[in-house]
């Protein structure tokens, strides 16, 4: 499909062929990323990883992801933080027992002490708001969940100025100014989190031993055998980019997994078989039984499908001249992927809009970006870099709140009102927040309440 967008082209591919197209058969030619204000105003002039173009200061930041960032033995590492704050989630939804939760606010909360503590070593936000005369570069759990919830709301935007560049000094609907206003916030944060950071290095000289993200980017920075110099900016940039990307993916799909299990009973029933049977009821499930649960697995994949958390993917930019079925397609055309209607395509999946992990059970399509017809993560060179860290996550996450509670909708709720409605941005959040009742299944002293 072709469309004009303002003054540029986009065109979207919304089949498995079309996704191949894009994604793998011609994958270096739509590598790019446009240029929108939001990279601009929101990841420091596009140095994130996200936004940044194509080129060697991308495939750079590609480099040390695979290499440093993200690497089995450092995920491994850092295992012992995700199974405390699942315990920690497990805990407080105990405590709520029979009382209706917003299970979205638990869930963020946990994802951003994750990402908190793998990336920068510590949480740094508070569970209160703090009072005026606090420093700036603190923020409330509160506001900095708003902050992330604006950054995926103003990187998702259809931004007039993006559009039709002679306009743009009007910003017309006002978000320039809220993504500088954003922008400036997150500095905040994060000029205070590198201080810190670079003041333990300092202090402790030789003796100094990196300990999370934020001192492995420090070294790389003093570098000199580095391909493009890593100036402070980037830095930022690359912190925001792995915090953001990886608190609102996971909370969203677990949320959505959580709302699909409970208009679908039977596939609780089913999950708790597999859990008793496997797990027992005398033990939390660990990172390494994941897979020996396929029946888990099949409902993060079956959820992925139906509710993929970045529909069309992240936009990206054609390269150069390419033809497709005797089409044209010019150097410099927008291209979005629409990973949704390719979960849902009738003519690739049987009743695709019906939630039935069994689909997935025996069969080998996984999310690794190698089956065109599941995307959750996209596919090439863009691919999610944190796709192994976010599966981890969610399964973990997922499976210890299927074994630990019934869950059930508050009194007076019925499955019909469960709405699905979902908001625009990068990502897709619910419009209603899920609110269950939860009721605890195992002995309670596992709950460490
Ligand atoms: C369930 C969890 C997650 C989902 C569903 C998800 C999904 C995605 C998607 C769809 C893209 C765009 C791919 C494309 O343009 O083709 C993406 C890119 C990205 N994700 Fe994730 N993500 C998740 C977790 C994470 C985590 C945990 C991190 C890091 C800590 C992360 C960091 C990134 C980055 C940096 C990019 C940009 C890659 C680039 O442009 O080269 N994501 N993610």
């Amino acid at each position: 499909m072709h469309l004009r967008f303002g003054s540029f082209p986009v065109v979207v591919g919304s089949s498995v062929d079309m996704a191949k197209f894009f994604l793998k058969t011609h994958d270096l030619s739509f590598v790019s990323r446009p240029k929108t204000a939001s990279g601009m105003y929101t990841t420091y002039n596009y140095s994130d990883i996200t936004w940044s173009p194509y080129g060697p200061y991308w495939r750079q930041a590609r480099r040390i992801c695979f290499m440093e960032l993200f690497t089995p033995k450092r995920l491994d590492s850092y295992q012992y933080i995700r199974v405390e704050e699942v315990r920690c989630l497990l805990r407080d939804l105990f405590r709520s027992a029979e009382t209706p939760v917003l299970l979205k606010d638990h869930l963020f909360t946990i994802n951003l002490n994750i990402m908190s503590r793998m990336v920068l070593g510590r949480k740094y936000t508070q569970e209160q708001s703090l009072s005026s005369g606090a420093p700036a570069a603190f923020v409330s759990q509160e506001e900095f969940k708003e902050m992330i919830e604006e950054m995926m709301l103003l990187n998702g935007v259809i931004n007039v100025g993006d559009l039709i560049p002679w306009l743009n000094f009007l910003d017309l609907q006002g978000y320039v100014k809220r993504m500088k206003m954003l922008g400036k916030r997150f500095d905040r944060f994060l000029e205070h989190v590198l201080d810190e950071h670079s003041e333990r290095r300092r202090r402790e000289g030789e003796a100094f031993v990196p300990s999370n993200m934020v001192d492995v980017l420090l070294e790389l920075a003093d570098d000199p055998s580095l391909e493009v110099k890593l100036e402070r900016h980037c830095l930022k940039a690359f912190i925001l980019d792995m915090l953001v990307g990886g608190t609102d993916t996971s909370t969203m799909t677990i949320e959505c997994a959580i709302s699909e299990i409970l208009k679908r009973p039977e596939t609780f029933d089913k999950a708790t078989e597999e859990l008793d049977r496997v797990i027992g009821r005398g033990q939390w499930v660990e990172e390494e039984d994941v897979h020996l649960l396929p029946y888990i697995e099949a409902i993060v994949k079956e959820t992925m499908r139906m509710q993929p958390v970045a529909p069309l993917l992240v936009p990206r930019l054609s390269r150069e001249h390419t033809t497709v079925d005797g089409y044209d397609i010019p150097a410099g055309t927008g291209v979005l992927v629409n990973v949704w209607a390719i979960g849902r395509d009738p003519a690739v999946w049987d009743a695709p809009e019906e939630f039935r992990p069994e689909r997935f059970m025996g069969s080998p399509i996984d999310v690794k970006g190698h089956h065109f017809e599941l995307l959750p993560f996209g596919a090439g060179r863009r691919m999610c870099p944190g796709n192994n860290l976010g599966l981890k996550v969610v399964h973990l996450s997922l499976a210890n709140l299927l074994h630990g509670f019934k869950w059930r909708l508050p009194p007076g709720m019925t499955v019909e009102e469960l709405s699905m409605d979902e908001m625009l941005g990068l990502t897709t959040p619910r419009k209603v927040r899920l609110q269950a009742v939860v009721e605890p299944k195992l002995p309670s002293h596992l709950y460490g309440a």
